[in-house]
């Protein structure tokens, strides 16, 4: 039978196991997915020991998706703009690279969320690896501005800027309004509110799992704004009171995990699983 893993530390946590064998139900694939806990320093020699073993291919989570970019031989545009990745393909000796975080993240918005992203404007928070992971498919998903905003300029500004360079992205950007801005300065430009109000807010900083408080003011929700947290869980309770508070849709990032699960499973087995079923009983079970 196939075998799939994923590969974390921490790793137990990981609802991806649950995911894959309900789409393989579904879907009637035969194929085996487990959890794997790899040391910190033990990421190369796990990749080795799987093609040894004839495995198909994984998923890969924190801390490890920079490293496996850097392992694999070839990768999608979108792992390339990510510098991250996190399925694998594996194909004999050879290593394939894939993101579909921003793909899945896409998804939920359009599908499950019913809002296309065509001619929106979407603020991003966040210039880390979350935002990386998810920028390149919100360019390709052709806004009418996107701003990527952190606490960090320079970042920001370096995440912007290979964005603009690269090939994939240069039809989708012609028509978009597309820059870097801090934080503090969405605190400042309330005076000009055509320009500071966004109809999508998507939160890829880490102030929700630190416990941090709301990075940017409700100033930037348009009425009826949907406002996005990677993250799921308790963790996120206090941006989606916030959301709601303030009048915007509130969404955790649960829908992104099934979606992002759908298309390494696509990827993997040639055959795209039911997402949306899935999302709708994980979401039952939690409820
Ligand atoms: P991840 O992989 O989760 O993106 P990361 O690469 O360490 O983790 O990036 C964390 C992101 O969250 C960064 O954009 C960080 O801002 P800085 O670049 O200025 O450090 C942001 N971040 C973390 N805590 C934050 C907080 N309390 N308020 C605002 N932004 C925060």
């Amino acid at each position: 039978m196939d075998k799939y893993l994923v590969l974390g530390n921490p790793i137990a946590h990981s609802k991806s196991p649950q995911i894959h064998a309900r789409f393989a139900e579904l879907t009637g694939q035969q194929m085996a997915y487990d959890k794997c806990l790899v040391a910190s320093d033990g990421f190369n020699a796990m990749l080795a020991q799987l093609l040894k073993n004839g495995v198909r291919g994984c998923n890969v989570t924190v801390p490890f998706k920079f490293e496996a970019f850097d392992a694999a031989h070839s990768a999608s545009a979108r792992a390339q703009l990510a510098e991250a990745a996190n399925t694998l393909v594996f194909d004999e000796e050879t290593i394939y690279a894939d993101n579909t975080d921003g793909a899945g993240l896409v998804a939920d918005i359009e599908i499950n969320a019913g809002r296309k992203l065509a001619g929106l404007d979407i603020l991003l928070l966040g210039a880390g690896g979350a935002a990386a992971g998810v920028l390149g498919p919100l360019i390709s998903a052709s806004p009418r501005r996107l701003v990527v905003a952190n606490r960090t300029l320079s970042k920001a500004q370096a995440l912007v800027a290979r964005h603009r360079q690269h090939e994939s992205l240069q039809q989708a950007l012609q028509k978009i309004e597309f820059s870097a801005q801090t934080l503090e300065s969405l605190n400042h430009n309330r005076q000009d509110p055509l320009h500071s109000r966004f109809d999508v807010l998507i939160n890829a900083t880490a102030s929700s799992l630190s416990g941090a408080s709301i990075p940017v003011p409700a100033s930037v929700l348009k009425p009826g704004a949907l406002a996005y947290d990677l993250m799921y869980g308790p963790a996120t309770q206090a941006f989606m009171d916030w959301a709601r508070d303030n009048g915007a849709e509130p969404r955790d990032g649960l829908g992104m995990l099934v979606e992002q699960a759908a298309v390494a499973f696509e990827l993997w087995r040639g055959q795209r699983p039911p997402a949306a079923q899935v999302l709708a009983e994980m979401r039952a079970a939690l409820s």
